[in-house]
Protein backbone atom coordinates (compact mmCIF):
# COMPACT_ATOMS: atom_id res chain seq x y z
CA UNK A 1 0.00 0.00 0.00
CA UNK A 2 2.78 2.48 -0.81
CA UNK A 3 2.84 5.84 -1.90
CA UNK A 4 0.44 7.24 1.32
CA UNK A 5 3.68 9.21 2.44
CA UNK A 6 3.91 11.10 -0.98
CA UNK A 7 0.21 11.72 -1.21
CA UNK A 8 0.50 13.43 1.96
CA UNK A 9 3.00 15.99 1.37
CA UNK A 10 1.49 17.03 -1.94
CA UNK A 11 -1.45 18.08 0.38
CA UNK A 12 0.61 19.63 2.58
CA UNK A 13 -0.46 16.96 4.98
CA UNK A 14 1.62 14.73 8.06
CA UNK A 15 2.34 11.31 6.75
CA UNK A 16 0.35 9.83 9.65
CA UNK A 17 -2.70 11.61 7.61
CA UNK A 18 -1.30 9.86 4.50
CA UNK A 19 -1.85 6.66 6.29
CA UNK A 20 -5.03 7.36 7.14
CA UNK A 21 -6.37 7.52 3.93
CA UNK A 22 -4.41 4.53 2.81
CA UNK A 23 -6.42 2.47 5.34
CA UNK A 24 -9.82 4.50 4.22
CA UNK A 25 -8.73 2.96 0.81
CA UNK A 26 -8.40 -0.53 1.89
CA UNK A 27 -12.02 -1.78 2.67
CA UNK A 28 -13.62 -0.74 -0.93
CA UNK A 29 -10.86 -2.88 -2.71
CA UNK A 30 -11.20 -5.87 0.06
CA UNK A 31 -14.83 -5.56 -0.57
CA UNK A 32 -14.64 -5.11 -4.92
CA UNK A 33 -11.71 -8.06 -5.17
CA UNK A 34 -14.38 -10.40 -2.72
CA UNK A 35 -17.00 -9.60 -5.02
CA UNK A 36 -14.89 -10.64 -8.42
CA UNK A 37 -14.04 -13.64 -6.73
CA UNK A 38 -10.42 -13.34 -5.39
CA UNK A 39 -9.45 -15.75 -3.02
CA UNK A 40 -7.05 -14.28 -1.66
CA UNK A 41 -5.63 -10.72 -1.12
CA UNK A 42 -2.09 -9.99 0.75
CA UNK A 43 -1.73 -6.41 1.77
CA UNK A 44 1.88 -5.03 2.60
CA UNK A 45 1.06 -3.05 5.76
CA UNK A 46 4.57 -3.18 7.52
CA UNK A 47 7.52 -3.86 7.05
CA UNK A 48 10.40 -5.72 9.29
CA UNK A 49 12.21 -2.46 7.92
CA UNK A 50 9.44 -0.02 8.64
CA UNK A 51 10.31 -0.24 12.52
CA UNK A 52 13.08 2.30 11.62
CA UNK A 53 11.08 5.15 10.61
CA UNK A 54 9.94 8.05 13.31
CA UNK A 55 8.58 6.72 16.17
CA UNK A 56 5.52 8.52 16.18
CA UNK A 57 4.63 7.24 12.70
CA UNK A 58 5.49 3.45 13.62
CA UNK A 59 3.02 4.27 16.83
CA UNK A 60 0.44 5.89 14.36
CA UNK A 61 0.69 2.48 12.00
CA UNK A 62 -0.15 0.22 14.70
CA UNK A 63 -2.94 2.95 16.16
CA UNK A 64 -4.15 2.69 12.64
CA UNK A 65 -4.38 -1.01 12.44
CA UNK A 66 -5.97 -1.94 15.64
CA UNK A 67 -9.00 1.18 14.50
CA UNK A 68 -9.33 -0.81 11.45
CA UNK A 69 -9.57 -4.28 12.84
CA UNK A 70 -12.27 -2.88 15.54
CA UNK A 71 -14.26 -0.84 13.12
CA UNK A 72 -14.52 -3.08 9.91
CA UNK A 73 -14.23 -7.31 11.47
CA UNK A 74 -17.88 -7.65 11.83
CA UNK A 75 -18.45 -5.80 8.33
CA UNK A 76 -16.06 -7.93 6.43
CA UNK A 77 -16.82 -10.94 8.31
CA UNK A 78 -21.06 -10.19 7.01
CA UNK A 79 -18.80 -10.53 3.62
CA UNK A 80 -17.42 -13.73 4.20
CA UNK A 81 -13.88 -12.55 4.51
CA UNK A 82 -11.36 -14.41 6.86
CA UNK A 83 -8.87 -12.73 8.42
CA UNK A 84 -4.77 -13.83 8.25
CA UNK A 85 -1.56 -12.58 9.04
CA UNK A 86 2.02 -13.54 7.87
CA UNK A 87 4.97 -11.95 9.42
CA UNK A 88 6.19 -12.09 13.09
CA UNK A 89 3.44 -10.60 14.53
CA UNK A 90 4.22 -11.66 18.35
CA UNK A 91 6.87 -8.91 18.11
CA UNK A 92 4.15 -6.57 17.01
CA UNK A 93 2.61 -4.20 20.54
CA UNK A 94 0.40 -6.23 23.21
CA UNK A 95 -2.90 -4.10 21.79
CA UNK A 96 -2.43 -4.63 18.21
CA UNK A 97 -1.73 -8.33 18.85
CA UNK A 98 -4.88 -8.54 20.85
CA UNK A 99 -7.24 -7.19 18.02
CA UNK A 100 -5.46 -9.52 15.54
CA UNK A 101 -6.45 -12.21 17.46
CA UNK A 102 -9.64 -11.13 17.92
CA UNK A 103 -10.49 -10.60 14.35
CA UNK A 104 -8.81 -14.01 13.31
CA UNK A 105 -11.08 -15.67 15.88
CA UNK A 106 -14.25 -14.16 14.72
CA UNK A 107 -13.71 -14.73 11.21
CA UNK A 108 -12.31 -18.18 11.18
CA UNK A 109 -15.02 -20.02 9.49
CA UNK A 110 -15.70 -17.60 6.77
CA UNK A 111 -14.43 -18.61 3.30
CA UNK A 112 -15.34 -16.22 0.53
CA UNK A 113 -12.13 -13.94 0.48
CA UNK A 114 -8.99 -14.74 2.65
CA UNK A 115 -7.50 -11.13 3.67
CA UNK A 116 -4.41 -11.45 4.75
CA UNK A 117 -2.39 -8.70 6.40
CA UNK A 118 1.53 -8.46 6.04
CA UNK A 119 2.68 -6.99 9.48
CA UNK A 120 6.34 -6.86 10.62
CA UNK A 121 6.98 -9.10 7.18
CA UNK A 122 9.95 -9.20 5.86
CA UNK A 123 10.38 -11.94 2.95
CA UNK A 124 14.14 -12.58 4.14
CA UNK A 125 12.95 -12.66 7.38
CA UNK A 126 10.25 -15.38 6.97
CA UNK A 127 12.47 -17.96 5.24
CA UNK A 128 14.87 -17.38 8.05
CA UNK A 129 12.29 -18.74 10.11
CA UNK A 130 11.22 -21.10 7.76
CA UNK A 131 15.04 -22.80 7.78
CA UNK A 132 15.17 -22.49 11.55
CA UNK A 133 11.42 -24.12 11.94
CA UNK A 134 12.50 -27.18 9.58
CA UNK A 135 15.68 -27.64 11.66
CA UNK A 136 14.18 -28.00 15.14
CA UNK A 137 11.55 -30.26 13.69
CA UNK A 138 13.60 -32.45 11.88
CA UNK A 139 13.83 -36.28 12.87
CA UNK A 140 16.66 -38.47 12.05
CA UNK A 141 14.96 -40.14 10.00
CA UNK A 142 13.36 -37.43 7.69
CA UNK A 143 14.95 -36.26 4.45
CA UNK A 144 18.37 -35.30 5.23
CA UNK A 145 18.76 -32.27 2.77
CA UNK A 146 15.54 -29.16 2.92
CA UNK A 147 13.94 -29.59 -0.40
CA UNK A 148 11.61 -27.17 -2.12
CA UNK A 149 7.97 -28.11 -0.78
CA UNK A 150 9.53 -28.96 3.13
CA UNK A 151 10.25 -25.11 2.94
CA UNK A 152 6.81 -24.03 1.70
CA UNK A 153 5.37 -25.95 4.34
CA UNK A 154 7.04 -23.87 6.80
CA UNK A 155 6.43 -20.50 5.39
CA UNK A 156 3.99 -18.02 7.32
CA UNK A 157 1.51 -18.41 4.36
CA UNK A 158 1.36 -22.10 4.22
CA UNK A 159 -1.68 -23.17 2.75
CA UNK A 160 -1.92 -20.18 0.69
CA UNK A 161 -1.51 -20.51 -3.39
CA UNK A 162 1.20 -18.74 -4.64
CA UNK A 163 0.02 -15.09 -5.88
CA UNK A 164 -0.99 -14.78 -9.63
CA UNK A 165 -0.61 -11.08 -9.26
CA UNK A 166 1.74 -8.32 -7.53
CA UNK A 167 -0.16 -4.78 -7.30
CA UNK A 168 2.65 -2.23 -6.89
CA UNK A 169 0.79 1.20 -5.99
CA UNK A 170 3.00 4.93 -6.25
CA UNK A 171 5.14 3.52 -9.72
CA UNK A 172 8.18 2.04 -7.69
CA UNK A 173 10.30 -0.82 -9.16
CA UNK A 174 11.04 -2.64 -6.68
CA UNK A 175 9.81 -5.89 -4.47
CA UNK A 176 11.00 -4.48 -0.77
CA UNK A 177 11.43 -7.96 0.29
CA UNK A 178 7.84 -8.91 0.02
CA UNK A 179 7.40 -12.31 -0.88
CA UNK A 180 10.44 -13.57 -2.77
CA UNK A 181 9.83 -16.67 -2.79
CA UNK A 182 6.36 -16.80 -3.37
CA UNK A 183 5.90 -14.50 -6.38
CA UNK A 184 8.54 -16.58 -8.42
CA UNK A 185 6.40 -16.27 -10.69
CA UNK A 186 3.89 -13.85 -10.31
CA UNK A 187 2.28 -11.41 -12.38
CA UNK A 188 3.50 -7.54 -11.68
CA UNK A 189 0.96 -4.85 -12.16
CA UNK A 190 2.83 -1.51 -11.44
CA UNK A 191 0.46 1.63 -11.62
CA UNK A 192 1.58 5.60 -10.51
CA UNK A 193 -1.27 5.66 -8.28
CA UNK A 194 -0.44 6.36 -5.11
CA UNK A 195 -1.96 4.00 -2.48
CA UNK A 196 -5.08 6.73 -0.81
CA UNK A 197 -6.40 7.09 -4.68
CA UNK A 198 -6.33 3.29 -5.64
CA UNK A 199 -9.62 2.50 -5.56
CA UNK A 200 -12.14 -0.66 -7.04
CA UNK A 201 -11.50 1.10 -10.44
CA UNK A 202 -7.53 0.76 -10.16
CA UNK A 203 -8.09 -2.97 -8.80
CA UNK A 204 -10.45 -4.05 -11.80
CA UNK A 205 -7.40 -1.96 -14.12
CA UNK A 206 -4.90 -4.43 -13.07
CA UNK A 207 -6.68 -7.61 -13.39
CA UNK A 208 -7.77 -6.81 -17.01
CA UNK A 209 -4.05 -6.29 -17.78
CA UNK A 210 -3.49 -9.54 -15.45
CA UNK A 211 -6.36 -11.24 -18.02
CA UNK A 212 -4.25 -10.49 -21.03
CA UNK A 213 -0.46 -11.88 -19.72
CA UNK A 214 0.61 -15.13 -21.07
CA UNK A 215 1.96 -17.27 -18.35
CA UNK A 216 4.46 -19.76 -19.22
CA UNK A 217 6.37 -20.33 -16.03
CA UNK A 218 9.56 -21.29 -17.43
CA UNK A 219 8.07 -23.20 -20.45
CA UNK A 220 7.58 -22.35 -24.39
CA UNK A 221 4.20 -20.43 -24.73
C1 LIG B 1 3.72 2.78 2.48
O1 LIG B 1 3.61 4.16 2.18
C2 LIG B 1 2.74 2.40 3.49
C3 LIG B 1 3.07 1.87 4.68
C4 LIG B 1 4.46 1.64 5.12
C5 LIG B 1 2.04 1.53 5.66
C6 LIG B 1 0.75 0.98 5.16
C7 LIG B 1 -0.13 0.78 6.31
C8 LIG B 1 -1.37 1.24 6.45
C9 LIG B 1 -2.07 1.93 5.37
C10 LIG B 1 -2.12 1.14 7.77
C11 LIG B 1 -2.13 -0.08 8.62
C12 LIG B 1 -2.64 -1.31 8.07
C13 LIG B 1 -3.87 -1.85 7.97
C14 LIG B 1 -4.02 -3.22 7.44
C15 LIG B 1 -5.11 -1.16 8.33
P1 LIG B 1 4.85 5.10 2.45
O2 LIG B 1 4.73 5.66 3.82
O3 LIG B 1 6.12 4.35 2.21
O4 LIG B 1 4.63 6.20 1.35
P2 LIG B 1 5.77 7.05 0.62
O5 LIG B 1 6.66 6.04 -0.09
O6 LIG B 1 4.98 7.90 -0.33
O7 LIG B 1 6.48 7.83 1.67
Amino acid sequence: MDGNGRWARQRGLSRAEGHRQGVKALKPVVKEASRLGIRVLTVFAFSTENWQRPPEEVDALMALLVEFLRSETLELKAEGVLIRTIGAIDDLPPVSLAALHWASQETATQSRMILNLALNYGSRDEIVRAVNRWMAQRHPADEPELTESALTAQLDTVGLPDPDLLIRSSGELRLSNFMLWQCAYAEIYITETLWPDFGPDELRRALDDYRHRQRRFGRIG
